[in-house]
């Protein structure tokens, strides 16, 4: 956090030092003693800036660190000479014996220090993902670019000693922008070689600007919010398909609130496919987080050993069962055991008119048929909607094998349950 802060800061300063020495230099303004001070300030803190990015020097691959020797040399080799050009203040300190035009020089060299504020924007840029900070930091980047460009007419105009300094600074950048966003007035004219040329050149940077605008703002807007747009394609897909295969309504209704379902409860990710993907080690880490409500919630998981629960979470599979919807019928072969994570399940007999017990949210079922190899001996019949989680047999029994304290606990908890059954 607090490095947040400190390159926040300085990237603060630099844009700073971006709008007011262009404008300084051009407008031949005398720097106030409070400025000459802020600039000292401003060397001070690039200088620390310098040494604390040599000091904590590391190079991030996400977020592992590689050896801290080989990532100074790596900031030696790069970004050190960056720094010592833009924190060494040679503008302040030979101020009374330089000409003004090696002064304005030395101060536009000391802007390399921007490489910086473009690093810092995308950095801040790849960690919040978002379409609207692109955008913003789309329109920044134009703002500033208009400012320079504002900067550079006026050098080439010169001041307008008829009027003020700030008017002067308001009409250049009203010829910036209207140039760049390709409107052009005429109302303020080149008038010598150099001003066409250069206003050639921003006509050229404005018409290419105006078509990554458009084009970017049509990507960032159907990007806003990616997932709400591909379930609004989902279910333009379900309708197409229920209409063309002329659904009964009951059925409809059942489709069209399943994905409602999905949709409010996890906004349409498929936690399973996007979990898979990851390499073994990161999926445990990932898994054990998403997964660690469903492991506080059920009770048979309560003490069990770390390794025991890591090789479990993963092989466990996210479902849903839509109310009233068999999960699995009495007598079929069982190949999968179930954590409720929400929702109620009923346990009815074959001929559903007895229900044994209705399970809820921390409690699991279908244990039976996997630990004693036999044929499910109840239906399982969802109430409400439910947030399962299903474990296969294959898992199951190797975790029973391997952990033979978890298998009495199982063990004990279903003669419980035959016992109060009969
Ligand atoms: P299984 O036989 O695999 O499939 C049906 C499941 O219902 C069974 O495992 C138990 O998990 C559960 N079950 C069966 N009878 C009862 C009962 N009387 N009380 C609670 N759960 C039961």
């Amino acid at each position: 956090m607090l490095h947040l802060i400190w390159k926040s800061s300085i990237a603060l300063l630099v844009l700073f030092s971006a709008i007011e020495i262009p404008l300084r230099i051009v407008l031949g303004y005398q720097a106030s003693s409070f400025l000459i001070f802020l600039e000292w300030c401003m060397a001070g803190a690039y200088v620390l800036d310098m040494c604390a990015d040599f000091y904590y020097a590391h190079i991030e691959y996400g977020k592992v660190e590689v050896d801290h020797r080989q990532a100074r040399k790596h900031y030696l080799n790069r970004g050190f000479a960056v720094d010592f050009v833009a924190a060494v203040p040679l503008s302040l300190i030979f101020a009374d014996r330089l000409s003004l035009l090696t002064i304005a020089l030395l101060r536009l060299i000391q802007l390399v220090k921007l490489v910086r504020l473009f690093q810092f924007v995308h950095k801040v840029q790849e960690k919040i993902n978002s379409p609207v900070l692109r955008l913003s930091t789309f329109f920044f980047w134009i703002g500033i670019s208009a400012h320079w460009v504002a900067c550079i007419w006026i050098y080439l105009r010169g001041v307008d000693p008829s009027i003020s300094l700030s008017v002067n600074y308001v009409k250049g950048l009203y010829w910036s922008v209207t140039t760049l966003a390709t409107v052009g007035y005429g109302d303020i004219t080149p008038n010598t070689p150099s001003q066409m040329i250069f206003a050639v050149g921003v006509m050229f940077l404005g018409v290419g600007m105006y078509g990554y605008i458009i084009g970017n703002i049509a990507n960032v807007i159907a990007n806003i919010d990616a997932a709400k747009s591909k379930h609004l394609e989902k279910m333009e897909e379900i309708n197409n398909f229920i209409r063309y295969r002329d659904i009964p309504a009951t059925l409809q209704q059942k489709i069209r609130s399943y994905y409602h379902y999905i949709w409010e409860s996890r906004h349409g990710f498929n936690e399973t496919s996007v979990v898979d993907e990851l390499p073994m080690g990161l999926r445990v880490q990932v898994a054990m987080h998403l997964n660690r409500n469903i492991l506080e919630k059920v009770s048979i998981f309560q003490g069990a050993s770390e390794r025991m629960l890591e090789e479990l979470v993963v092989n466990l599979k996210a479902v849903v069962a839509p109310p009233k919807d068999p999960i699995f019928r009495c007598g079929e072969i069982g190949d999968k055991m179930y954590f409720i994570s929400s929702g109620q399940v009923a346990i009815v007999s074959e001929d559903e008119k007895t229900t044994y017990a209705t399970m809820v949210e921390g409690q699991f079922f279908g244990e039976s048929a996997l630990l004693f190899s036999q044929p499910r001996n109840a239906t399982a019949r969802a109430v409400s909607f439910c947030d399962l989680y299903t474990l296969d047999k294959e898992t199951f029994d190797r975790v029973i094998n391997k952990y033979p304290d978890f298998a009495q606990r199982i063990h004990f908890l279903v003669a419980e349950r035959q016992k109060k059954a009969s």
